[in-house]
């Protein structure tokens, strides 16, 4: 089977296994035991699979510094499907990364066809404000993209490794795909890569957590990463003593650049004409004469060979950022399940019995909840003796994904669910309860937002 991943189609994805062969997506579970304290959908196993993760990891064990960065399309409502989103970007901010928040005006206005005014009614009322009242801290920086020109900037200059015909393999573009839609998607290349820009401290890991829908941009933005960059690192290994090094490769008429590298690395290092290669860094010198902002980084590490890694990898960042060139690392992510639709079936924006909107009324909230479709029997006789089916009910997936926190109390709910004692009143009763009242909540946060919105760093579109 073809697993086709669009963007801008509501993709029905029904075996998330699929995304771990064909795409190359690695598994949570198996970084997840080395994250400090995971969040809800974490533990939960709502979010399955990563790309790099580890040095997301990394850097929040060491307190390197690493960004969060996720862009919202305004589109229409905001739902708990962004609340997902939205509390994972809190979360990592939370951890100590500095955070971006992208308003993709530039794809609303070339696949919708909306205004830039409505974009930014759309932006604020909806999306922004959700962000503040969920608890987004005011040090991150939210912006339009059309109003950032640093984004719309390096859009550009990316434009120039992107080719029709890679389009074309990675979105399915056609010949009738206009030319703003294509503009919109370095935009948003240039949105998951503009926190290593200089101007916001360069290169650090940045992770982007989404859902798989949005994977094509992460595989074109991690191609893009190592396109741009001024420099390639590639391990070695000497075919005589079998020892392993690193090799800086530059691009053309980058001598320059290959000489102060040299300069800067201390130990054993050959400088050729295109080429440099580090056999071997004298790691205590380095130190002495850098007394360093990574030097909790670099020494997070034991193992030498690490240790050189991470000094290379400092030295050719600051190297070409000083000859204007980039050392932009690959990007990381994060993908998360879908919720399902309450009456079963996807979620759809045309049809609001099938989500539940941040912006609903508590009451109307509630209701929806209470008609949702539930794993339960039609008869209460045969659920007592069958039981039912918890993961195939919204309900149970609605407290799992946003309303209980607790996992004990959410285990003993689909035990008692799966052996019959635990009839499908009772869940609504409850999850309509909370749900009643994170809304309630919510909205009383978001009109507190609208006051405080000065106190935010926000780019809009001039
Ligand atoms: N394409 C995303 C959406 O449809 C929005 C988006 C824009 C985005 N820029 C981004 C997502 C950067 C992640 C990272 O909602
Ligand atoms: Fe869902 Fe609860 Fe009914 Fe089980 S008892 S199917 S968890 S609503």
């Amino acid at each position: 089977m073809n697993t086709k991943l669009d963007p801008w189609s509501s993709s029905d994805i029904t075996d998330y296994s699929k995304l771990f062969e064909e795409f190359g997506i690695s598994p949570f579970d198996e970084i997840l035991p080395e994250i400090p304290s995971p969040n809800m959908y974490m533990r939960r196993k709502v979010i399955f699979g990563h790309r790099d993760y580890g040095q997301i990891v990394e850097a929040m064990r060491t307190g390197a510094p690493f960004s969060v960065m996720d862009g919202f399309m305004p589109s229409g409502k905001v739902h708990l499907g962004h609340k997902m989103v939205m509390d994972q970007i809190i979360w990592h901010q939370q951890m100590g990364a500095s955070a971006f928040v992208g308003i993709a005006d530039r794809e609303a206005f070339s696949v919708r066809g909306f205004s830039w005014q409505k974009c930014r009614e759309i932006g604020v009322d909806e999306y922004i404000l959700s962000l503040i009242a969920l608890g987004f801290k005011p040090d991150g920086l939210i912006y339009f993209q059309s109003g950032c020109e640093s984004v719309k900037d390096l859009a550009f200059e990316l434009g120039v490794k992107v080719n029709f015909s890679e389009l074309s393999a990675i979105y399915g573009f056609s010949r009738e795909t206009n030319l703003s839609h294509m503009i919109s998607v370095a935009t948003q290349a240039a949105d998951i890569l503009q926190p290593q820009l200089e101007e916001f401290g360069g290169p650090k890991p940045v992770v982007v957590p989404v859902g798989p829908d949005q994977d094509p941009h992460l595989r074109l933005t991690r191609g893009l990463a190592g396109k741009m960059n001024m420099f390639r690192i590639e391990e070695r290994e000497d075919t005589k003593t079998g020892r392993r090094y690193l090799s800086v490769r530059g691009k053309a008429a980058q001598k320059e650049a290959l000489q102060e590298l040299k300069k800067r690395i201390p130990g054993n290092v050959k400088l050729y004409e295109a080429h440099l290669d580090v056999l071997e860094v004298s790691i205590n010198q380095y130190l002495d004469e850098n007394n360093k902002k990574n030097y909790k980084k670099i020494c997070s590490s034991s193992n030498p060979q690490e240790i050189t890694t991470k000094i290379v990898e400092e030295v050719v960042g600051e190297v070409a950022a000083e000859f204007g060139g980039y050392a932009f690392i690959p990007p990381a992510s994060t993908y998360h399940r879908f919720m399902s639709g309450l009456q079963g079936g996807k979620m759809s924006s045309s049809a609001p019995d099938s989500y539940i909107a941040l912006t609903d009324d508590p009451k109307e909230g509630a209701k929806k909840v209470k008609r949702a479709k539930t794993g339960g029997c039609v008869t209460l006789e045969e659920q007592k003796k069958l039981g039912g089916k918890p993961d195939e009910c919204s309900v149970f997936e609605l407290m799992l994904f946003h309303l209980l926190g607790d996992d004990k109390e959410l285990l003993e709910i689909r035990q008692e669910c799966i052996s019959g004692t635990r009839m499908c009143g009772s869940c609504k009763q409850l999850a309509a309860e909370k749900m009643y009242e994170f809304l309630k909540d919510h909205q009383e946060k978001r009109e507190l937002a609208r006051e405080r919105l000065d106190e935010y760093k926000i780019i809009y579109k001039k």
